[in-house]
């Protein structure tokens, strides 16, 4: 087995940072070494005090080496929907995203694609993915098999949703239920898999496919579950009218076994003190979408009054209602949005939260999201100098915080300089 020795400025957080001055919630090694072998890392340190005889030596110096970047809802048909023109939400899915996504039903279209997604991720950084795919399984058997080609940790689920969409992407409760069955005995758990139980929304979802996916999340406890919730008004609005016995959009979601510590809800705009009590009493994952939230004028994320509840929040491109790929860019957005409502985002936590933070979020925090030995070798390899613009800044950055925050406003692709997928390279040198 190859054991290599990487050698780069170290930056892993074991907590997440309480204070701009919480240095004790990170290690940083200025003269770092990591030993990777069979995909793991073997040692973490001071680059005099890691023993590597006979190992390959790569040399990052002077760029910072961090965790890979945890990406916790995205959507792998809408690669070619990003930047499509609507009012709000519900046209942006009639008018583009909804058509385009009829078009996976071709499963070499699907192949294609595969492997151009996972591509973008690791361009951006992004060492794991919680990605919808569509109606169809076999989008999802495509995307599961290009990922574990490359032995990159990924959870989908075919997307179930049967009424209020075109009839070419509507399955049944039926079909979805043996649908998803069917993949999660394929993929779930197999090599760096996992299956999410992924039906879209309620608007989409007749209560029969509501009770289908409460089957499934019954029958198989350890699957995700992922759904949005109270994206924009009028989607809470229709919501609410088709599930007229429920309290709130919430309650739809609870009537249905579907709230749990892991489930994932993406976006969670709007909700009332009583759906948040609700979401926290269940342990249920808010995932925060900020590029997507602005894109499509959905609204601002309360970030603060979800923590102050005892939540967990998730952070998320949305691609494609989300405009980029970068977790960088992700949090510069971020950054505005808590900013609006007077919240502050300190680099520190920034870049907890789209490491350990969302491994935390995923339950996977054993396995991923920081550089400690026995975890899995997934890391970024970030130049804050990466273009002039971000060079000049960096010429008057104080510290690591400067360092880390520039990244964070002004960073993209452009700031990656190698993204490593269990030990392996992704970015052609
Ligand atoms: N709600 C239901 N489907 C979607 C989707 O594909 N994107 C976003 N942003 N919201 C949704
Ligand atoms: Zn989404």
């Amino acid at each position: 087995m190859t054991r290599t020795l990487i050698r780069a400025r170290l930056l892993t957080f074991h907590r997440e940072p309480q204070t701009p001055d919480d240095t004790g919630a990170f290690t940083y090694i200025e003269d770092g070494a990591l030993l990777v072998e069979g995909g793991m890392i073997r040692a973490m340190g001071g680059a005099s005090t890691i023993k590597a005889e006979g190992a390959q030596i790569i040399d990052h110096r002077p760029h910072l080496l961090m965790p890979g970047f945890i990406d916790t809802h995205l959507h792998f048909p809408q690669t070619q929907v990003i930047a499509s023109w609507a009012a709000e939400l519900l046209d942006w899915l009639n008018d583009y995203t909804f058509p385009e996504e009829t078009r996976y039903a071709d499963p070499a279209l699907c192949a294609t694609m595969a492997g151009a997604f996972l591509d973008r991720l690791t361009d951006h950084g992004t060492t794991t993915a919680v990605a919808y795919a569509s109606v169809h399984a076999s989008s999802a058997d495509a995307l599961f098999a290009e990922a574990h080609k490359r032995n990159m940790r990924l959870i989908t689920g075919k997307v179930m949703m049967d009424r209020n969409a075109p009839d070419a992407l509507c399955d049944t409760p039926q079909s979805s239920y043996d649908d998803s069955k069917a993949l999660i005995a394929r993929w779930h758990g197999v090599g760096r898999l996992g299956y999410a139980i992924t039906p879209r929304f309620a608007i989409t979802s007749t209560p029969a496919q509501l009770e289908a996916a409460q089957s499934l999340a019954a029958e198989h406890p350890d699957c995700h579950i992922q759904t949005h919730l109270s994206e924009n008004h009028a989607e809470i609005a229709l919501s609410c009218q088709l599930y007229p016995d429920a309290t709130d959009y919430t309650d739809i979601y609870a009537r249905y076994g579907l709230l749990r510590e892991n489930s994932l809800l993406g976006h969670c705009i709007h909700l009332s003190d009583r759906e948040i009590w609700a979401l926290a009493d269940a342990g249920a994952k808010p995932v925060f979408c900020p590029t997507s939230n602005l894109f499509l004028g959905s609204g601002l994320f309360n970030d603060a009054k979800l923590r102050a509840a005892g939540l967990t929040n998730g952070i998320a491109t949305d691609i494609g209602g989300g405009t980029s790929y970068s977790l960088l860019t992700t949090l510069a957005e971020g950054y505005k949005v808590l900013q609006l409502q007077g919240q502050r985002l300190h680099p520190y936590r920034a870049f907890d939260w789209i490491t350990r933070g969302n491994a935390e979020a995923l339950g996977l925090a054993d396995r991923i999201g920081t550089l400690d030995p026995g975890t899995e070798a997934d890391f970024v390899v970030l130049d804050a100098r990466a273009t002039q613009a971000m060079a000049q800044r960096m010429d008057r950055a104080r510290g690591l915080a400067d360092e880390l925050f520039t990244l964070q406003v002004m960073g993209c692709d452009r700031a990656v300089v190698q993204t490593y997928v269990a030990g392996q390279q992704q970015k052609p040198l």
